[in-house]
Order: C-alpha cells, then structure tokens, then sequence
C-alpha cells in the first residue's frame, strides 16, 4: 500500500505560510491539510477560502480541505472556486451525505466523509461506495498537538476489512496526534493516509519527519 503524508497546515507558522509549504513539498510531502474550523461544530476559527485561493498556484500538491464546520454545502462552490482538490465533511454535521457528496463531485473533487473518535461506523456505510475517502479522527477535532487515542485502531481495521470485502479503493486517512510513534501501528492497522501537524512543522528537520511517518520509524 502506498502510504501518503499529508502535513496539517494548523500547525505551520502562518507569518510564513509560503515558506513552510515549498519546505514541506520540498521534503516530500504528498497532500497540504487544511483545517477550516467555523467555531460552531469545534471551539476554534482557523482559516476559510482566500487562504485556499491564496495557496492554489503555488504549490504542486493537492489541497487536502478538512472542513470542520456546521454547513458544508454551504461552502462546496467557493471553496472548490478557491481550488480545493479534495473536500471532506463531518457525518456529525448532516443527516443526507449524498446531497453534499454530489457538489463535491459535480466540481470534479474528490469528496471525503470525516468520523469523530466516537461516530461508529455503520453512520457512512450506507455511502461508502460513493467515497473516495473516509477521514478518521483519532483526536476530538479543534486544534493541532492533542494526544492520539488508540481506541480508534481497531476501527481503522474494521473500515480497511469492509473496503477489501465491497473491493473499492477509497483512502483510510487518519487525522490527530500522529507521529513517529503512532504512525507504525496506524500503518499497520490499514490506514495509508496519514494527516501530521505537530510531527511535521514542529521540529526543523521535514525531511527526517516525513521520512519517518511514511516508514513508521
Ligand atoms: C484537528 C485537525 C488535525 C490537526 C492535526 O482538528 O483536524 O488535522 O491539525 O494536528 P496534529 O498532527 O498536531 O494533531
Ligand atoms: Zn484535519
């Protein structure tokens, strides 16, 4: 399985945004993460569309859109305009996925479904053929540099068993508190997209850091 990182652009220094992505690129990131947070589905504001639109153009890397907000359909149009590669939503936030799994499409985006730690997953098996995508959660969404919690590994599992047995080719990214450590038993657990903030910007060296999430060492 090819396994790609995608560094979490929250924990980057925003005074230097540019810099931080052509570090990144550079060092052998696969995918950018951006988390646009709305303050109402988790406690924090981040950044929305002329931070995307501002990013499209200068760098070769798919913009990863993480939307942790209350009304993504809302946002489909203007954050695809902005240039948005891939758009994922929380099943939390909607009763009909498929409406706003549509829109992403429509656009020509790959679309994504996000599950808290605690949203089981029999909440997106009903549109899992319909995903290129599911973003799991091993932190409660809000902010960068949280605790990895385990007890979502066996979840991981689960989501790759039913992926192999429909035979679809959707991505296990897994999003929160991942770092060297965590990253070897994610892997192995079937996950093959990996988001990192803290493990990625908060030390110098992206390469060694990125080098050691993709092999789990
Ligand atoms: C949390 C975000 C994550 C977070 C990852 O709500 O969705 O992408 O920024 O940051 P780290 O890797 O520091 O946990
Ligand atoms: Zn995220």
């Amino acid at each position: 399985m090819i396994i790609k990182i995608a560094p979490s652009l929250l924990a980057a220094d925003f005074s230097r945004l540019g810099e931080e992505i052509r570090d990144v690129e550079k060092a052998g990131a696969d995918l950018l993460h951006i988390d646009v947070m709305d303050g109402h589905f988790v406690p924090n504001l981040t950044v929305g569309v002329p931070v995307v639109a501002s990013l499209k153009g200068k760098t070769k890397l798919p913009l990863d859109v993480h939307l942790m907000i209350d009304n993504p359909r809302k946002f489909v149009e203007p954050f695809a305009r902005a240039g948005a590669d891939i758009i994922t939503f929380h099943i939390e936030v909607v009763s009909a996925p498929e409406e706003v799994l549509e829109a992403i499409k429509s656009y020509g985006l790959k679309a994504g479904l996000a599950l808290n730690p605690s949203t089981p997953l029999s909440k997106i098996e009903p549109v899992l053929n319909d995903l290129d995508l599911v973003l799991l959660m091993t932190v409660n969404p809000g902010f960068g540099g949280q605790k990895f919690m385990p007890e979502v590994i066996p979840k991981m599992k689960e989501l790759r068993q039913i992926i192999e047995g429909r035979k679809l080719s959707l991505d296990i990214e897994v999003d929160g508190g991942i770092n060297r450590e965590t990253a070897k038993q994610i892997i192995a657990a079937g996950a093959n997209v990996l988001v990192a903030g803290t493990a990625v910007f908060a030390n110098p060296d992206r390469k060694s850091n990125l080098h050691a999430l993709r092999f789990g060492q």
